[in-house]
């Protein structure tokens, strides 16, 4: 029993990976949503971030619904990152969906199905319901085994509150329930009436002189006034995506683990609306409008363009957040030119915020930020040649060199990375830059080089 426990304990640490944005924590904003130079993780790019303040700020709010979003700016200015850190700011009451713009290209379902499903993932319903509970002191509580250990066990509860005591015989299931729970004269429960589930709030603070052996983090409660029998109202809360995979009969629940979901019907779509603007009418139900962030937007094609036009019209519609890093190209599935790769008319339904490259200190800044949360050393001379490294080539190669030269200082048994570490990394692993120099000069030792055909077109 005991050793049971003692694993229960050591499954529940959890090993947190280091990601691309996992020192995002949030967007780093103050109270009057005004960006600090550096918070949370995030650093500079301080107009977007308050922008993004401001959306995340009208989205808790619940007051725009169905509106459009562009993150727009070159690649590596964070927009990615402001997406992050919007998803962390908005917290996990409210729904957040995040899909790359490729994603919809999956064999299994039609594209507009997967941006159907997505649009529905990142809408909350929020169902609120009354359940009976019983709430009280216990005063008593007697357990009878049978004597020849296996059989019916028979059992009593008194329990009260301020004002009146009761007498409860328990069911089989609701013993186990007590048993599991190790209640004890002196504690205060809650007995769900539906589920019979028991739970324990704390011990009565009558009892709290009773023992000197009460652990120290013990908590201490009132005993309940009032009836011992209460209404209680409980909200669960669940997307329409859920809603909608739990009522096509084909899949039932256990889709929403496997994620395997196929294709719904529109007439189960149909269906779960209407029922759930019903029970909006009768109070039961409240819609929470959340946030579908679709990155590398420019990959979608006219098909999906014209379909989230109309969606975003609809009654119940998310807001729908894209980034893309594209300037003036073709919108895919067509001929036609647009900035960003997007059709004229769904720009027009969107605002826009953009985002700029970095400057010199705020790279150092981001660089400093990622060494912390690699948990790596790094000289302050290391550190100019890497931030220098990064203005040069890319932020996101010099974050990368980090790692690397880690492991590198590391080898050398070095507590810090130092100056050769950087350089050495520098020389082992090419930035596009310079392999795509290589590759210049090389290109005819290459397979199926077109330098002829491009050399050609040139003298002509
Ligand atoms: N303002 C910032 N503060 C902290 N870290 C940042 C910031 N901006 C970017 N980063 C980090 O720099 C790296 C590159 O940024 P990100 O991936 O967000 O760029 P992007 O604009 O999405 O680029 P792309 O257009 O190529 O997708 C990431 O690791 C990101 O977490
Ligand atoms: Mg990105």
């Amino acid at each position: 029993m005991v050793d049971n426990e003692k694993l229960e304990v050591r499954e529940s640490t959890r090993i947190e990976r280091i990601g691309a944005h996992s020192h995002i924590r949030g967007l780093g904003l103050d109270d009057v949503l005004e960006a600090r130079l550096v918070s949370q993780g995030m650093v500079g790019q301080k107009d977007a971030r308050r922008a993004a303040g401001i959306v995340v700020q009208m989205v808790r709010e619940g007051k725009i619904a169905g509106r459009c979003i562009l993150l727009a700016g070159e690649p590596s200015t964070g927009k990615t990152a402001i997406a992050v850190g919007m998803a962390q700011a908005l917290g996990t009451e409210t729904p957040f969906t995040s899909m790359s713009g490729s994603e919809i290209y999956s064999l299994e379902m039609s594209k507009t199905e997967a941006l159907a499903q997505a649009l529905r993932k990142s809408i909350g319903v929020r169902i609120k319901e009354e359940t009976e509970i019983i709430e009280g002191e216990v005063v008593e509580i007697q357990i009878d085994r049978p004597a020849t250990g296996t059989g019916q066990k028979i059992g009593k509860v008194t329990l009260k509150t301020t004002e009146m005591e009761t007498n409860y015989d328990l069911g089989n299931k609701i013993i186990e329930c007590f048993m599991k729970e190790k209640i004890q004269a002196g504690d205060i429960i809650t007995i769900d009436k539906a589920s019979g589930k028991v739970s324990k709030l704390g011990r009565s603070f009558t009892r709290s002189r009773d023992y000197d052996a009460t652990g120290a983090q013990t908590r201490f409660v009132q005993c309940p006034e009032g009836e011992l029998q209460k209404r209680k109202e409980v909200v669960h809360t669940v997307t329409l995506h859920e809603i909608d995979v739990i009522n096509s009969r084909t899949h039932g629940f256990l889709a929403l683990f496997s994620g395997d979901t196929g294709e719904i019907k529109q007439e189960v779509r149909d269906q779960i609306n209407s029922k759930v603007s019903e029970w909006r009418e009768e109070g039961k139900a409240e819609i929470n409008p959340g946030v579908l962030f679709i990155d590398e937007a420019h990959m979608l094609d006219i098909e999906c363009f014209s379909y989230l036009n109309r969606a975003l019209e609809q009654d119940m519609a998310p807001v729908v957040i894209m980034a893309t890093n594209r300037g003036i190209t073709k919108i895919r599935g067509t001929n036609y030119q647009s900035p960003h790769g997007i059709p004229i008319d769904l720009l027009d339904r969107m605002i826009i915020i953009r985002t700029v490259p970095y400057s010199p200190e705020e790279m150092k800044e981001i660089l400093k930020i990622r060494c912390e949360e690699e948990d790596c050393q790094m000289q302050p001379e290391a550190m100019i040649v890497l931030s220098r490294l990064a203005t040069q080539t890319s932020l996101r190669y010099a974050i990368q060199l980090i790692t690397t030269a880690n492991l590198v200082s590391r080898r050398r048994k070095s507590p810090e990375i130092q100056v050769e570490d950087v350089k050495k990394v520098y020389n082992l692993f090419l930035d596009e830059e310079r392999s795509s120099r290589f590759l210049k000069e090389h290109q005819d030792e290459y397979m199926f080089s077109e330098i002829e055909s491009g050399a050609a077109m040139e003298i002509n």
